[in-house]
This record gives structure tokens, C-alpha cells and sequence, in this order.
């Protein structure tokens, strides 16, 4: 009995009316039959989310770099090995006078006068910073800090000998919170505000900006097409939008789907690797597609992807990985997908994955996909923001932090939190979508440089790292794209890394 009962609900579930009106609405929306004319309309106020002409990321070499910290004793260094290897410098700097002396900027040899600008502005005061202080810059070295010195006044000068000597400290000037914290992101809302490269991702698709052309760009193309009942829709809410609706295995369908219009030209994402999603899901698995030609029942590229119920995730398709697909059937003599061309991105929730498999997550009913951004991610992008930070920050207000190794740890309350507030500092360049380095020295000597450097993640390094070895893995990291988005701590020891071979040792680190 319960095998019929089941056999009669099945049966009908496998025939519900079919509705006509929505499989003709849906032919219109992409112009399979003439409606509207292409998307190319909407490229206006498509273009802030479109990547420019040329994204090309070239090497920063002789480019300029923005110091920040410059008159400090690590940032000195810095501008002084970046003029010398032929970069132009705009050196931020509180006072002309000290940073004129500092350089010297009256002996300066010829040549090097002209490629350092004197920019002068305090990071705690937003509205002290020129507001072109990005622009023609191709990259950043920050070595600012929230000035700590011996609390002792007379010691002041004895500073440097700090990290070999103790002496008590003291913050003087602004406070960590205010300078670690409010001075990068004043900073990075005055590089967002320009030029500067931004990412190693570029923006696509922008949901959280409540615009409405995108409902009008993205529309259903559910297995009403087929004679399937599903439905489903892209609905734009204040600050995501929402793919949801419901699915039906009746009358032999099983998916749902939203598909843009062609877009006219098309995208060119020749420069990127992949797209990243930025979605919040239902714990069901999607597809996610991508058409290199404008034929609307051509060959799609799709590749699958699981979500996990109501968490955010940031979902990464190399277009390596992506499948030619003809009908859910694999289309094994497509060509390679192109990114030179893309013309449509589609998102897709369907019962079978490929030649017939099941997709195993997937549940009749109703869903739901919450989008927030799609971008290109380069290939192998160049760090563009070495941040110095300092080892150790990790770790106040942990239970191990009263007996860390590091004196910085124990000190940092008594220091207004300047550990925390460095971290919390770290994490605006890290949710920035600017290619960074994020180098944290342990204590900083004067000793000399060219010392075998311990590079290590975790944030458990202890010990000593000369000035001038920093300012050199600064200055060099510029020229390394595998040491972008990376976070780590270095100090010289036995067994460390010699200077030759850094570059090898920040490949090996695996990245944030
Ligand atoms: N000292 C250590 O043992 C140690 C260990 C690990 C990490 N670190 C970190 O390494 C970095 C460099 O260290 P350092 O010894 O070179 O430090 P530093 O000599 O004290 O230099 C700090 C720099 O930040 C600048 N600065 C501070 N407040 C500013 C503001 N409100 N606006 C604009 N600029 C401001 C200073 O400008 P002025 O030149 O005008 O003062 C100075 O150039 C710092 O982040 C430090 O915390 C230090």
C-alpha cells in the first residue's frame, strides 16, 4: 500500500499544469525571440563593477611607492634602499624639516632630489592627509607606529638600544588605538577614494549596492523551459540580493536558475585566474556558470559548488576548473573556456550534477542563495601594501600571554593596547582587498643587516631582527607575487634563511 500511495503522489507530482505565460516571459527576458536590446545599455552603470581596459598588474619596478612611517628608523631605511634601487619615493612625513634633515634633501645626489616627494600629513587626522596622496602610487611600505620611547625622558636617545636593553616605555603623542587603528583606515579610505590598485579581485557584480538594474540584468531560467513547474527569481535586497523560489522534480524538471543577459561587448577577464562569489547559502550544492559565446542554447562552463547553511562563504572558481557543458551533459569537444569573452554568469540549483549524477545535496522545495559580490581574482598578483606590523599580536588577553617570551606582550595594556590595535590595524589591510604583505619583526636592533632570517607563521617567533634586514624584505617583497596576502613573523637566527634564498622562504609560507 504505502509503495502505491507513494507511486500515486509521485505520478502526480510528475504531471502539474504547466505554465505557458512564464516559459514566453522567459524567451523575451534573453531575447530569444526580439524584446529588448542588449545589455550593452546597461554597460553605464554596469562600469564600476567592470574591470578597466587593461588590468595587466606590471612589476612596481621604478614605480613609485608611497612610504609611510618615512622618518622613522625602520621607514628611513626603506625610502633611502628604494631611491637606490631607481624607485620614485612620496615619502608621508610629519614634519618637512625633520624628514629634510633625515634625508639630507640639500646633498641629495643629483637625481635622487627629484625622485623623493616630501608629503606631509598625520594619519590620526584624516583631514591632514592630501587627498592625492594615492595617486600615481603603485605601492605602499608602511612602517608606522604609535611612537613609543623609554619613559624615562633622558633615555629617549637610547631608544634604538631597545629589544637588547630594557628600558620602561612609555606610548608618547597619540595612542595606539588612534594611530594603529584610525591611521589605517584613514588611509585606506583615501586609497579607496583613488587610483591605487585595490585588489587582487576585481568586482563583477555588486549586490550589496540595492541596484536595481540588476534585477532587470538577471533573470529566471527555471525548467519551465523544459515543462517543469519550478520557479525562481533574483530579488534585490538593501544591502545583498537574493536568489531563491522553489524546485520541483515535476513533470521531469529539477532546477532553477538565474542567467544575465548577454552582456555587450563582452567581459574581458583575460588578466584573472578565476571568479570568487561572496554568497550565504542553504547547505544545498550549486553551479555556477559562465558562457564565452553569445548563443543562448550553446555550450555553458560550470563548475559546482557547495554551500553551507546561513554562513557566509567566499567560493573560488578557477577557470581552470570550469566544466563545458552542453544540457547538463559534458560537451568533451568544446574548446577551453575563454575569459577573454564573457558574455553571460549564471547561477544554478538542479537535481543532477553531470551525464546523469545526482547532485547529492540537492531538496525539492524551497531555497535559498544570499548573494553579496562576484569578482575576478588575478593570476599570481604583486603584494602592493607591506605593512610592518610586530610579532606578538596575537597574543594579548590569551591565557599564555603572561608568560610569552616577548616583553611587547606583557606590556601591550600598559601600552594601550598597542598589540591589539596593531592586529586590529592588520586586519583592515587583510579585509582590503589590496595584495598585501604583512611582515611582523620581532624586537628590532640596529645590528647589522644580511643576517639568516627565521620566517615563521603562528605568531610564537621570539628574538631579534636587524632594521636594515627589514627595510631590505620590505623593499624586495615588492617584487615578489608570493608574498602576497601573506601574514609573517621573522627574526635572525641559526637555521634561518639566508638573504638570497628569502624569496624561496616566503613562497613556502602558505598564504592567509
Ligand atoms: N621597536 C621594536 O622593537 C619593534 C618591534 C616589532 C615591531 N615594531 C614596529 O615596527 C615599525 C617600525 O618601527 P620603528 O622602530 O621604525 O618605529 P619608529 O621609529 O617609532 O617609527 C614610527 C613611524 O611612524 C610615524 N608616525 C607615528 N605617528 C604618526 C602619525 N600620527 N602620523 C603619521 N606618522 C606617524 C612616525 O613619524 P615621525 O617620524 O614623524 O615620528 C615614524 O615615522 C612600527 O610599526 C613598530 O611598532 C617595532
Amino acid at each position: 500500500m504505502a509503495r502505491t500511495s507513494e507511486t500515486e503522489r509521485s505520478e502526480k507530482e510528475q504531471n502539474q499544469a504547466w505554465d505557458f505565460g512564464r516559459f514566453a516571459q522567459t524567451l523575451a527576458f534573453f531575447e530569444t525571440v526580439p524584446f529588448l536590446g542588449n545589455v550593452s545599455q546597461w554597460r553605464a552603470w554596469l562600469a564600476p563593477f567592470l574591470p578597466p581596459e587593461s588590468l595587466a598588474i606590471a612589476s612596481p619596478s621604478q614605480g613609485t611607492v608611497l612610504v609611510i612611517g618615512a622618518t622613522g628608523n625602520l621607514g628611513r631605511r626603506v625610502v633611502k634602499l628604494l631611491l637606490k634601487q631607481n624607485y620614485r619615493v612620496k615619502a608621508l612625513v610629519r614634519s618637512h624639516d625633520r624628514a629634510a634633515a633625515i634625508f639630507n634633501l640639500k646633498a641629495l645626489a643629483p637625481g635622487l632630489g627629484e625622485r623623493l616627494t616630501l608629503v606631509i600629513g598625520d594619519v590620526t587626522q584624516s583631514e591632514t592627509l592630501p587627498p592625492d596622496l594615492f595617486d600615481g602610487v603603485d605601492a605602499v611600505i608602511s612602517c608606522l607606529g604609535a611612537i613609543v620611547r623609554p619613559a624615562n625622558p633622558e633615555n629617549r636617545e637610547a631608544n634604538y638600544s631597545q629589544g637588547t636593553t630594557y628600558y620602561e616605555p612609555a606610548v608618547i603623542e597619540a595612542t595606539p588605538e588612534q594611530v594603529e587603528y584610525h591611521g589605517v583606515q584613514h588611509l585606506l579610505e583615501r586609497a579607496q577614494a583613488s587610483q591605487f590598485p585595490q585588489a587582487n579581485s576585481h568586482g563583477i557584480m555588486d549586490f550589496r549596492a540595492s541596484n536595481p538594474h540588476l534585477a532587470a540584468l538577471w533573470g529566471a531560467l527555471d525548467d519551465v523551459v523544459m515543462g517543469g513547474v519550478s520557479q525562481s527569481g533574483l530579488r534585490i535586497l538593501p544591502n545583498t540580493a537574493l536568489f531563491t523560489g522553489t524546485v520541483s522534480t515535476a513533470n521531469s524538471g529539477g532546477f532553477v536558475s538565474i542567467r544575465t543577459k548577454n552582456l555587450e561587448p563582452p567581459l574581458d577577464l583575460s588578466p584573472y585566474e578565476g571568479v570568487q562569489i561572496r554568497l550565504k547559502g542553504d547547505g544545498q550544492r550549486y553551479k555556477f556558470f559562465l558562457r564565452d559565446f553569445p548563443a543562448w542554447d550553446g555550450v555553458g562552463y560550470a563548475c559546482s559548488f557547495d554551500t553551507v547553511a546561513d554562513q557566509w562563504q567566499t567560493i573560488t572558481i578557477p577557470f581552470a576548473d570550469l566544466i563545458p557543458v552542453f544540457r547538463a551533459k559534458r560537451a568533451t569537444q568544446a574548446p577551453a573556456f575563454n575569459p577573454a569573452s564573457v558574455y553571460s554568469l549564471q547561477l544554478m540549483l538542479s537535481k543532477f550534477e553531470y551525464d546523469g549524477a545526482l547532485n547529492p545535496h540537492f531538496q525539492t522545495g524551497s531555497f535559498s542563495l544570499e548573494l553579496e559580490e562576484i569578482t575576478a581574482y588575478p593570476e599570481r598578483p604583486w603584494p602592493r601594501w607591506i605593512m610592518v606590523s610586530s610579532a606578538g599580536v596575537t597574543r594579548p588577553g590569551t591565557p599564555e600571554a603572561e608568560t610569552d617570551p616577548r616583553p611587547i606582550v606583557r606590556l601591550s595594556e600598559q601600552l594601550g593596547g598597542i598589540l591589539t590595535w596593531k592586529f586590529r590595524g592588520e586586519e583592515l589591510i587583510r579585509h582590503s582587498q589590496i595584495p598585501y604583505t604583512i611582515i611582523r619583526p620581532t624586537a628590532l636592533t640596529e645590528e647589522p643587516g644580511q643576517q639568516p632570517l627565521i620566517m615563521a607563521q603562528g605568531d610564537t617567533l621570539a628574538g631579534k631582527v636587524s632594521r636594515d634586514d627589514v627595510a631590505q624584505l620590505c623593499v624586495q617583497a615588492l617584487q615578489w607575487p608570493q608574498a602576497t596576502d601573506k601574514t609573517l613573523e621573522i627574526a635572525q637566527g641559526d637555521g634561518g634563511i639566508v638573504p638570497q634564498d628569502w624569496e624561496r622562504g616566503l613562497e613556502l609560507l602558505p598564504r592567509d
